[in-house]
């Protein structure tokens, strides 16, 4: 197969599978089962939980049975474990998290003055490991950074979204919508084309959600792991094979505050369950 055709086997595969857009039943998760939508439904925002299958759900709801938990466990534990040059824990500057940490998820990817850009709770929790605990920065994707954002956020844990995307926020939010909105990849998609104009409707066996960010760190059967928000943005890119982007980097973060404000209203869900 030539270079040319090889791009056009994957760019009609692509198509394909568009075209076998199928539209889902309605005001049923992807299973078929209907489910009382309860918090998870605010005016037209629909988390990812209502969409997942009835095991998915339960896996969830159960905290015995959510694997995130263990994640959330490990970052419970290193809430209290003291590190870096200073040999603080969490715990010293912060104390019970569930008095400290409630709400903060709700407002974030914020922006940082220091940084004259925005940071989210991975990046915060970093900043005070180096700025604060003179401790190395904790890697993307380790247990050990998933675990402590899993633990901050589940802190917020059913409360609304309430990320500000005005004032000093505002030119970063731009940037995050218009990537949204942008075209990329060999399937020429922007995010847009599958979460808002075909939410709800099936692509091969996955029905398309509203790709809301409530719900992360999530545990993906797929990834048989705990992931971030930036791993699903990666994915989602590598999906229409387009290039994706560092973790943590500047256009992941912009886009996290925009994906994060068409959530405003939603509780939080961390750490939810996804297929
Ligand atoms: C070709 C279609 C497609 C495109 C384009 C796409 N995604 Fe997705 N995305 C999916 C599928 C399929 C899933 C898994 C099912 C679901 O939740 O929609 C998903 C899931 C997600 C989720 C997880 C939702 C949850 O509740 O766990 C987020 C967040 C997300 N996408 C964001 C994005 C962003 C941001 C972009 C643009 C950079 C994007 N997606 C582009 C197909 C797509
Ligand atoms: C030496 C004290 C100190 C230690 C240790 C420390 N922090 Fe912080 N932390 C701070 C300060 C100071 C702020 C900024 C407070 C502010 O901006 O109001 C902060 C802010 C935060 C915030 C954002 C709170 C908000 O309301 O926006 C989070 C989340 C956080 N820290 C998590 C952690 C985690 C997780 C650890 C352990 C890995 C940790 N911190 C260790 C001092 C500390």
């Amino acid at each position: 197969m030539t270079t040319a055709n090889k791009a056009f086997g994957l760019l009609s595969a692509g198509l394909l599978g568009l075209g076998l857009l199928a539209t889902g039943p309605a005001n049923a998760a992807d299973d078929g089962t209907r489910i009382d939508w309860g918090p998870y439904k605010v005016d037209e925002k629909r988390s990812g939980y209502t969409y997942a299958g009835a095991q998915t759900r339960a896996m969830q709801d159960d905290e015995f049975q959510n694997p995130a938990f263990l994640w959330l466990e490990r970052g419970m534990d290193l809430w209290e474990t003291a590190d870096g040059a200073a040999n603080t824990s969490c715990a010293d500057c912060h104390g019970d998290a569930e008095e400290s940490m409630a709400g903060v998820a709700t407002r974030y990817p914020i922006y940082f003055d220091d940084w004259g850009k925005l940071m989210n709770i991975e990046q915060r929790i970093n900043w005070c490991r180096e700025t604060q605990m003179q401790a190395e920065p904790l890697k993307w994707e380790s247990d050990a950074l998933l675990g402590l954002t899993a633990f901050v956020k589940n802190q917020s844990k059913g409360m609304p979204i309430d990320v500000a995307v005005d004032g000093p926020a505002a030119p970063f939010f731009e940037q995050g919508k218009a990537f949204y909105e942008t075209r990329r990849g060999q399937l020429d998609l922007a995010c847009t084309h599958c979460h808002v104009d075909n939410e709800g409707n099936l692509i091969r066996a996955e029905t398309l959600s509203q790709g809301q960010a409530n719900g992360f760190p999530t545990y993906r059967l797929k990834w048989q792991s705990v992931g971030s928000l930036h791993r699903r943005f990666r994915g989602c890119n590598r999906n229409i094979r387009a290039q994706p982007y560092p973790y943590g980097s500047d256009e992941y973060t912009n886009l996290e505050l925009y994906v994060t404000w068409r959530g405003n209203g939603l509780p939080v869900e961390s750490p939810s369950v996804r297929k």
